[in-house]
């Protein structure tokens, strides 16, 4: 399921979406798109923390993705042709092995050259498919493919309790920083108002919540817990007559994976908000599930209301870009605001590691917070 693009956005908008940039964080995977939308011998493109990356896949099946610029004059790869196997440049036919980026031949050379092509390189970036994501581990600028001392992460993946479940994907342009994604993504105080609809929960059902979170490596946790009554799908799960658990990570950079389980009955989600550039990102929700397995139409619906809410959250972000194309002050309270206090504290962590720093975590122990939604 598509919503409005940034293009499309900045068509309909007052001129292009300048809004505040964020500071980005590098040597991490990020998804750049849907592995469904590569087709054979096809190049596709995607930008992913400012760089134009070209992605395709290839006889074998394995998922590549390039920096999208040729090494010999930076005209994009993805002008030129894919057979599967080989990338040739339409500008002077060098043609690339496409997962480690080697180039193969160049055709204008004679017998007369010394030069040898296998020892240049377009740029090509670790990219995994996982869950229908392209999966791609961007280095810091200028570093190759691993910074120096950058951790080896494993590749995101979708948490599933089972062989049989139904899966929906949800993605949405957003026309603000990764770092306003990020902090609209775990706000707990927006709820009642953003989200609210009939089937969902209504602005007169605000209530005072308390919730425990506890740190966890680069993150932290909502502890599990029985998910708050007055939301609808929850009372939904009620019908399986077993207590219902649900646990909410965040972890950096950019992830917020949601665990429901009630009884065998799961459901489970990674939502990402991922820089497009430092000034704009993507929000992007893959979700597995088991519950109401044999009810049919249970997907569509699930995909509609999905996407409803989505939309909810993207229609706020593009009122909430206007106004922040003016470089307003801007205040975090306690305690709704306290998940995103978190996350630009981990984050300067993360950042200050990659200056040799050692990583502290914010939190020293499980804490409760109190607010009303
Ligand atoms: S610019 Fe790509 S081969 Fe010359
Ligand atoms: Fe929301």
């Amino acid at each position: 399921m598509r919503f409005v693009t940034i293009k499309e956005l900045d068509a309909r908008n007052l001129g292009p979406i300048q809004g505040p940039t964020a500071t980005l964080i590098y040597d991490d995977w990020y998804p750049a798109l849907r592995t469904g939308t590569l087709r054979p011998g096809k190049l596709a493109t995607a930008m992913l923390l400012d760089i134009p990356l070209v992605l395709g896949r290839r006889t074998d099946g394995r998922v590549f993705a390039m920096r999208d610029s040729c090494p010999h004059r930076g005209i994009p790869l993805s002008y030129g042709w894919f057979d599967g196997n080989r990338v040739t440049c339409r500008y002077h036919g060098w043609e690339f092995e496409p997962c480690g980026g080697q180039c193969e031949l160049i055709p204008s050379l004679t017998s007369h050259d010394h030069l040898d092509a296998t020892r240049i390189f377009a740029t090509a970036f670790p990219c995994e498919e996982r869950d229908g994501h392209a999966w791609v581990f961007v280095p810091s600028p200028g570093s190759g493919k691993r910074s120096p001392g950058a951790q080896p992460r494993p590749v995101p993946e979708l948490a599933k309790f089972g062989p049989r479940y139904r899966t929906a994907f949800l993605t949405a342009d957003l026309p603000c920083n990764v770092d306003h994604g990020i902090i609209g993504l775990m706000d707990p105080a927006h709820g009642p108002f953003v989200h609210q609809a009939w089937w969902w929960r209504s602005h007169a059902s605000i209530r005072e919540k308390t919730k425990r979170f506890e740190p966890i490596p680069e993150g932290f946790r909502m502890s599990a817990h029985a998910p708050s009554g007055n939301s609808a799908p929850y009372k939904l799960l009620g019908v399986y007559g077993q207590p219902i658990e649900t646990t909410i990570d965040f972890t950096l950079p950019n992830r917020r994976t949601e665990i429901i389980r009630c009884g065998d009955k799961w459901f489970s989600s990674l939502t990402t908000i991922t820089p497009v550039t430092s000034s704009t990102c993507r929000i992007d929700v893959i979700a597995a599930w088991n519950v109401f397995y044999h009810v049919p139409f249970v997907t569509p619906i699930a995909k509609f209301f999905g996407a409803r809410f989505v939309r909810q959250d993207q229609v706020t972000m593009i009122q909430q870009a206007e106004g922040l194309r003016h470089n307003p002050s801007l205040m975090l309270i306690d305690d709704a605001d306290k998940p995103a206090k978190w996350y630009f504290a981990l984050k300067q962590a993360r950042l200050d590691s990659t200056q040799g720093a050692a990583q502290k975590h914010p939190m020293d122990g499980p804490v409760e917070l109190h607010w009303r939604s």
